[in-house]
């Protein structure tokens, strides 16, 4: 785990225009200060991301909203006192003085504080805005531990602070409060309800934004391990297993820890992956199983389908992106 000395050295490394990622509580950032265009055009090339695509601007708390966004409503208040510090990200108007290049040219602007005490400690002595998207590779798997970072991006940034493995695993959700109601943008961290709740209106999601430019996270071919994967219903995977095998081909699956197994009678040389059976616990390993995937060069992995309910819903977002992202 980073220390202070850490810290110090990285807020310097900011400072100078560095480049330096940290862990939050839902995935791994790549961080520039935000108001360093430089840099932050560092970040856009380390990552391999269009220049359209904007980046989240990491703040110490709410009382800053005032710098980076105009016309705050008072729901953005609401949700901040309510989730801040948490997974949660604002869609809001962006003030003059935020640079071109972190908005992706937008006049809105994304802001969220995240609940880690490495990110807030970091934000606190930095005192500015780091711009930071999630530190992978444009288009694959996010990262969730200080290893997969030095996996991806290895020298290439100024520094990685440690914060162990990230609590939430997956992204903060995104909440655009631009128009005439609050729409989520990408499912998250934070649940709609959750969401309704604390603003008492209904809040809907996104549906028509899948493929805009403006939030990659919304790609549908987004979040992708290299190894192709499929979703497959929990019935139908020992007949797909089989004939895969039959076939010579390395496979895994991602199934569902239970006992007992739903698939007692399979073959060895079967790569099976024992996911949390809770969608909370199942989205805080999902990543992190992914990539061990990646690394053991399967020729297919078949996860388990997870139930169409409310409370899977991040989950089975991202499933469904990294399963698109090979279905050309
Ligand atoms: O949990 C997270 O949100 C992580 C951690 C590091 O904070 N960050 C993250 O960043 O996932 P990134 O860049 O991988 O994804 C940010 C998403 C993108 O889909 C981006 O297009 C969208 O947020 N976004 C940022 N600013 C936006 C804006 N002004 N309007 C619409 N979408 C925006
Ligand atoms: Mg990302």
């Amino acid at each position: 785990m980073s220390d202070d000395d850490d810290i110090i050295l990285a807020v310097a490394m900011l400072q100078r225009g560095g480049v330096v990622a940290f862990p939050t509580e839902t995935v791994y950032g790549l961080g520039a200060d935000a108001l360093n265009t430089a840099a932050v055009e560092r970040v856009f090339s380390i990552k391999g991301r269009p220049a359209q695509h904007p980046l989240i601007v990491h703040i110490a708390d709410a009382s800053q909203l005032s710098e980076w966004a105009r016309d705050i409503p008072a729901m953005a208040y609401t949700l901040a006192t309510r989730f801040w510090p948490g997974p949660l990200t604002l869609i809001l108007k962006r003030a003059a003085r935020v640079p071109d290049n972190v908005t992706g040219g937008q006049d809105t602007i994304g802001l969220r504080v995240p609940n880690h005490l490495v990110a807030l400690s970091l934000l606190k002595k930095f005192g500015g805005g780091i711009a930071a998207p999630s530190a992978n590779r444009f288009g694959r798997i996010s990262p969730t531990t200080q290893g997969h970072v030095r996996a991806e991006f290895g020298n290439s940034v100024d520094m990685i602070l440690d914060g162990g493995p990230c609590q939430v695993g997956v992204e903060s959700t995104i909440v655009s409060l631009v128009g005439e109601r609050p729409v989520i943008l990408r499912p998250g961290g934070i649940s709609r309800v959750a969401l309704a709740g604390a603003l008492g209106v209904s809040v809907e999601f996104n549906s028509a934004a899948d493929n805009s430019p403006r939030a990659p996270g919304m790609l549908e071919r987004h979040y992708a391990p290299r190894t192709p994967l499929r979703i497959v219903p929990t019935g139908r995977l020992f007949n797909e297993v089989s004939a895969m095998i039959t076939f010579g081909q390395r496979v895994g699956i991602l199934e569902l820890a239970r006992e007992p197994s739903k698939l007692p009678f399979l073959e060895r040389g079967v790569f099976r992956y024992s996911m949390p059976v809770t969608p909370v616990e199942y989205a805080q390993s999902l990543y992190a199983t992914l990539r061990q995937a990646d690394d053991a060069q399967l020729d297919y992995l078949l996860v388990e389908q997870m139930p169409d309910s409310e409370e899977w819903l991040t989950v089975n977002d991202r499933l469904r992106r990294a399963a698109n992202a090979h279905s050309e």
